[in-house]
């Protein structure tokens, strides 16, 4: 039986081999759970980052034993010692980051004196929210579905970016009377191309509370800042939004979001050259969720999926909706190693499947279009809270032996429950 001292040698041995500059990099849809991992590697890292997206993500952080959800700043921002940066891949709609700040500071935790939000990320403005549900409605009527967005006006955001009319945050530096002559254009524009309304009052109002608490976090150029991080030898841990198959590129399109979600994206979003990228963590379910529309091959059926949303607590961190659930696909897992590079798995939440008499995990598809499935057995006993890697029952090491050998990436850490300290941290 190994003892505390060999685990304590193994997390040490695993810390280390993740290098100075660390992605997690979701593998599925998103909702993998990063943000415990993250919230667990934080404190061995100098600076959190975040690289792409917006609040279309949500992560529960505990505060004082309360739980909130956070969508802007990353998971690992109550380590008060580090610093926090939001990259210029981001779309930032202003009035929620302040409401995430505000949640921290009546806890007495500061945020302002060590954040920097990069100049060149995008502010999301009440406007895009109003775009994005016309264009879910008309989807609605012309294909008789949407996407199934967040609603938080992500998309439209990045395409006022890729159009080249998006506010960046460098709009923060302006005098108030220039905001309000840059939203009213703005606002005329976005109104001119979509059916919606612009209300200038209620735009100007939020920006300018954001200039008030946020101009003086604002970066001018963030490769400046991430490169002094790295000749300052400071460590960089990069917290990726949603999944791999949700990416605007590489993503089972077009269900998917507006963003780079991969380890590349959170790369360009940061200002990082791709070589000092030192290790990177695909992080995917024992299982398999998706939230919104489009294909999922190895969706379960409705009996099972139910029973997983419930041993799961599958409902989204941001809409709330229930999630779809189902099995692994390994192909997926491949391609999302492949993709990102992924050097090591944070498989989260086996102890959901302790319950299951035989797991069906899909490894293909066969001729005529349907997924050829293995069914692993089940391990029937309780892994929750486990937390050394030879506590858990055979069938479970086969399981996740499987998935290395499916896949060539070694399972370095296995989520056994909610708790921050369920987890086991497995050196091979
Ligand atoms: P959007 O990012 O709000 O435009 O949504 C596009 C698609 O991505 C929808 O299917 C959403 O449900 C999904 N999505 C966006 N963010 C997340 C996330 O953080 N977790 C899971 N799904 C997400």
């Amino acid at each position: 039986m190994p003892g505390v001292g060999d685990r304590i040698c193994a997390v040490k041995d695993v810390i280390e081999s993740l290098g100075p500059v660390c992605a997690v990099i979701g593998a599925q849809w998103g909702d993998e759970g990063k943000g415990k991992i993250v919230d667990i590697l934080a404190e061995h890292f100098d600076v959190l980052a975040r690289a792409c997206g917006g609040a279309n993500a949500g992560h529960t952080i505990v505060v004082n034993g309360k739980k909130h959800v956070f969508h802007l700043l990353p998971a690992g921002c109550l380590h008060e010692e580090k610093d926090i940066v939001l990259g210029s891949g981001m779309v930032i709609h202003l009035p929620t980051l302040l409401e995430e700040i505000a949640l921290l500071e009546e806890q007495g935790i500061g945020i302002i004196d060590r954040l920097y939000l990069s100049s060149g990320a995008h502010v999301v403005l009440s406007i895009h929210k109003s775009i994005d549900h016309f264009l879910e409605e008309k989807r609605k009527k012309k294909m008789g579905k949407g996407i199934g967005t967040t609603g938080r006006g992500i998309g439209p955001a990045y395409v006022d970016k890729a159009m080249r009319t998006g506010m960046r945050l460098e709009t923060l530096w302006e005098s108030p009377a220039s905001i309000k002559k840059i939203l009213k254009e703005h606002g005329t524009m976005l109104t001119a191309l979509f059916d919606v309304r612009f209300d200038l009052d209620r735009e100007l109002a939020e920006v300018i509370a954001a200039k008030k608490k946020l101009e003086r976090c604002l970066i001018a150029n963030i490769t400046d800042t991430m490169s002094t991080c790295l000749a300052e030898a400071k460590t960089i841990l990069i917290e990726g939004a949603q999944g791999t198959l949700l990416d605007i590129d590489h993503g089972t399109y077009p269900y998917v979001t507006s963003s780079a979600t991969t380890a590349c994206g959170a790369l360009q979003g940061l200002g990082l050259p791709p070589q000092v990228l030192t290790s990177c963590i695909g992080v995917a379910k024992a299982y398999c969720t998706r939230v919104g529309e489009g294909d999922f091959l190895t969706e379960g059926s409705p009996t099972a999926s139910k029973r997983l949303r419930k041993r799961g607590g599958e409902y989204g961190a941001t809409t709330g909706r229930p999630r779809r659930c189902g099995w692994l696909h390994t192909p997926h897992l491949r391609y999302a190693a492949i993709l990102n590079g992924f050097t090591h798995w944070n498989i989260t939440k086996l102890d959901v499947l302790d319950e299951e008499k035989s797991i069906p995990v899909g490894t293909g598809i066969r001729n005529g279009g349907k997924v050829a499935y293995k069914k692993l057995p089940g391990w029937k006993k309780k892994t929750l809270g486990i937390r050394e890697y030879s506590d858990l029952p055979r069938h479970a090491r086969n399981f996740v032996e499987f998935i290395e050998e499916q896949t060539g990436v070694p399972v370095a850490f296995i989520g056994t429950g909610e708790g921050r300290e369920d987890v086991i941290v497995n050196h091979t």
